[in-house]
């Protein structure tokens, strides 16, 4: 069974209570929360401010993907309010050291490769995440075009012996995703597909089902 974790950088951020809500009663596994610091990436996203609202107001796994230059100074303030699994980026500054500071406060840790970052740089990790992150877009923006190279990707990690979770970001739809599931991917991330869908519940359904054959 694949899980999918909806991205709320495709919302509507006037109704964002709605698409929480939406996002909760057609069944999907997580909200995958977007931070941006226009560094980092060529974007501004969302502060820790809309993520306290949420997670007051939702019981939901909030699953936040810090795309900053150094994410070491902001895993306290995202702990704090609400996350349950911090992911960084391999990319970015002081990433150890951001680790580190997610597991002393008892959350998931989650590493996240770009897409030019090889399944190898995880290497250099003093202990496995519990959840890989593959790009398949450069990230900052929703809406791009899924790269299919990055399913290869998800098939080395495997093969790397990595058996932690792997979760896929960019441009994801049933088809690929169809194919990422068999690669070895647990989780998938839909912010377009998700909110421009027109039966929400029936496409977590589809997410669902499909199978997972790890190599
Ligand atoms: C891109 C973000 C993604 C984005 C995915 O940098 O990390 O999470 O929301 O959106 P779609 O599914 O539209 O590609
Ligand atoms: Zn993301």
């Amino acid at each position: 069974m694949s899980k999918i974790a909806a991205s709320i950088l495709a919302a509507d951020t006037m109704h964002m209570g709605d698409a929480v809500r939406l996002i909760q009663e057609s069944g999907c596994d997580a909200i995958h929360f977007d931070v941006m610091d226009g560094v980092f990436v060529p974007n501004i996203s969302f502060g820790p401010k809309l993520l306290e609202d949420m997670s007051a107001e939702f019981d939901a796994w909030f699953d936040v993907h810090l795309m900053l230059a150094d994410p070491s100074h902001y895993i306290d303030v995202f702990a704090q309010s609400g996350a349950n699994m911090i992911t960084v980026h391999l990319e970015s500054a002081n990433y150890q050291q951001a680790i580190k500071r997610i597991r002393e406060l008892g959350l998931q840790v989650g590493v996240s490769l770009k897409p030019a970052t090889p399944a190898s740089a995880l290497q250099t990790l003093h202990d496995m995440p519990d959840m890989v992150l593959v790009m398949s877009v450069e990230p900052g923006f929703g809406g791009q075009a899924f790269m299919p190279e990055m399913i290869e990707k998800v098939a080395q990690l495997r093969t790397m012996g990595y058996t932690g979770e792997i979760e896929v970001d960019g441009g994801v739809n049933l088809e690929n995703g169809k194919l990422l599931a068999e690669a070895g991917a647990d989780i998938l991330v839909m912010g377009t597909k998700f909110f421009k869908s027109e039966n929400p519940a029936e496409l977590v359904r589809q997410i669902h089902q499909l199978g997972k054959n790890k190599l």
